[in-house]
């Protein structure tokens, strides 16, 4: 019997995020346009977005880092494959212990890595160059969330995790920012990535019924899909600001 997959290693993802290729390719081409020489990913996760930035600006190097040694280690395999391990560094550790400044900074779900969504603005701000990018992306409430879909989500979420969109882009601008461009993850978005992080163990499942981790992997995934069916879908949102 095969073991079980480790939970949200994001194998079925091109992004540990709800982020379109076609949306990633056309804001790694935005940034790349203004010839960075620097490119800063704090949370990269495997560092795809920052990868497919590198690749459009020829004279590029980036740094990612993840406290998550897995993503850092496919990370820098995927530099290698496209022949972008000269350019690109992948930092295990958490974040606030690597911080260097840099042309385009990203952080993409990843603000807790360095506080609230305030103190995080506040600390990239300080990272960037003069003239430089920030992609910021965060998740914000569609609608205000009644106290009974917030029980139907991850134990412990409250109202103010989250601001609405508005509120997330005036955060921006209280911590020195303009906004450049504002847009948001769709639900098709959504679809991917959460259809895409449960597939590792839905299609183990199906080939192990019978192993002994199933009834714990089965009931993980029935929480994890409820969460996202009966608790944030379409009440979550996830937005993209590129901050100037
Ligand atoms: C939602 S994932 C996003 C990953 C990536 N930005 C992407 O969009 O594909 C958040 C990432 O932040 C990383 N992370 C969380 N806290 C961190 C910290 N304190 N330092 C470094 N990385 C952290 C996690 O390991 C995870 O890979």
């Amino acid at each position: 019997m095969a073991d079980a997959p480790r939970p949200g290693t994001g194998r079925h993802l091109a992004f540990m995020s709800p982020l379109s290729g076609e949306r990633a390719d056309r804001l790694a081409a935005d940034l790349a346009r203004r010839r960075p020489g620097t490119v800063l990913d704090l949370g990269c996760g495997w560092g795809e977005l920052l990868l497919r930035i590198l690749a459009l600006a020829p004279g590029a190097r980036g740094t990612g880092v993840d406290e998550h040694e897995h993503d850092v280690t496919r990370g820098r395999a995927n530099a290698a494959e496209r022949g972008l391990a000269e350019r690109a560094t992948f930092v295990h550790g958490p974040a606030k212990e690597h911080l260097s400044s840099a042309d385009v900074v990203i952080s993409v779900g990843a603000y807790h890595a360095l506080g609230s969504i305030t103190e995080a603005l506040r600390e990239l701000r300080a990272l960037l160059h003069p003239g430089g990018r920030l992609l910021f992306a965060a998740e914000f409430w569609e609608q205000p969330p009644t106290a009974a879909r917030l029980a139907l989500m991850w134990p412990g979420m409250t109202a103010d995790d989250c601001t609405d969109l508005a509120g997330l882009v005036d955060a921006a601008i209280a911590a020195g920012f303009r906004p450049l461009r504002i847009e948001t993850a769709t639900r098709g978005e959504w679809e991917e990535f959460e259809s895409g992080l449960a597939a590792d163990r839905e299609e183990w499942l199906i080939g192990n019924p019978d192993h002994p981790e199933a009834a714990e992997i089965r009931a993980a995934l029935d929480s994890q899909r409820s969460i996202w069916l009966r608790g944030h879908r379409d009440l979550m949102g996830f937005a993209y600001l590129t901050l100037g």
